[in-house]
């Protein structure tokens, strides 16, 4: 069922798990994450970023990603990813988004806070949470041109202070789409910002992140871990092989099948290292 990201991360601060916020671009992968947490009982958050809402209005994704959801059992959010303006976080919200993210880690200290805060405001007058970033997870792409830098713990404190909202994202050593599981995660840093703020933490860049990393983060107030890169390579790699194999395919339905059980797969592995597959053994 549709929930919205405050249901599930109320529970997972000190519990043992985090719940996993995989990035999705269509109707046949999310459908492949939402049954990998069926199988496994687990929550999950389905994210859509700007290469995704670009791709099919926000308002079709909204009304299809919303009844698949309802369609299941196990909670399911449905997430804006780094959403960069007002607008974007409103026409989220009218999609009937459960959860939208403000991304303004590339504007100064003081311009993110007032953005984000405005952004708080509105989205909660509509009972829906916000997850903002301080401090900036940057890309392994040095073109792109974003700026990175480790969370201070003192600026994230004043930011949630500030801005009120509901989850935050730091960044600990993780960079966006890492092909490799070769981040160093400053497990130091991790707990100088636990010392400072009590709201649910977001990691984004898990893709880069080792599993024996993922365990323990599980362990700590991370209760949103954002993953999209190791979806994206495994259907990619394997619609490749697909093709390869059978040059005389061409019909789409069959040439997704196994890049489909293949992110079904991956999504299961991950929701198994966070844990949230025991989510509500452990509530
Ligand atoms: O917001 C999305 C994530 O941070 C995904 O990062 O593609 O490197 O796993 P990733
Ligand atoms: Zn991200």
């Amino acid at each position: 069922m549709l929930v919205t990201l405050n249901d599930v991360l109320k529970h997972t601060k000190s519990r043992g798990f985090a719940v996993p916020a995989f990035n999705i671009f269509g109707f046949e992968d999310a459908k492949a994450v939402v049954e990998a947490a069926e199988e496994l009982n687990a929550p999950v958050i389905l994210a859509t970023n700007k290469v995704a809402i670009a791709n099919t209005p926000i308002d079709i994704l909204g009304k299809m990603l919303t009844q698949l959801a309802n369609q299941v059992n196990v909670p399911v959010v449905l997430h804006l990813d780094h959403g960069k303006d007002y607008e974007t976080a409103a026409q989220a919200i009218k999609a009937g988004y459960s959860s939208v993210m403000y991304d303004g880690s590339q504007l100064s200290f003081e311009d993110n806070i007032k953005t984000t805060k405005e952004i708080v405001r509105m989205a909660h007058a509509f009972s829906i949470p916000v997850e903002a970033e301080i401090g900036s997870v940057g890309y392994t792409d040095p073109n792109m041109k974003m700026k990175a830098a480790l969370t201070d713990p003192l600026e994230a404190r004043e930011f949630a202070i500030h801005t009120g909202v509901d989850a935050l994202a730091v960044a600990v050593g993780t960079l966006h789409r890492m092909e490799e599981q070769t981040a160093h995660i400053r497990f130091d840093l991790i707990e100088e910002i636990e010392g400072q703020i009590d709201l649910p933490l977001v990691l984004h860049g898990s893709t880069g992140v080792p599993d024996e990393d993922l365990i323990r983060i599980a362990k700590t107030n991370f209760g949103k871990v954002n993953i999209g890169t190791a979806l994206r390579m495994d259907f990619g790699n394997t619609l490749r092989k697909t093709i390869q194999d059978n040059p005389e395919q061409f019909d789409r339905v069959e040439l997704f099948k196994d890049p489909l059980k293949q992110i079904k797969q991956t999504a299961k592995e991950k929701i198994t290292l966070l844990n949230a597959h025991k989510y509500h053994a452990i509530l």
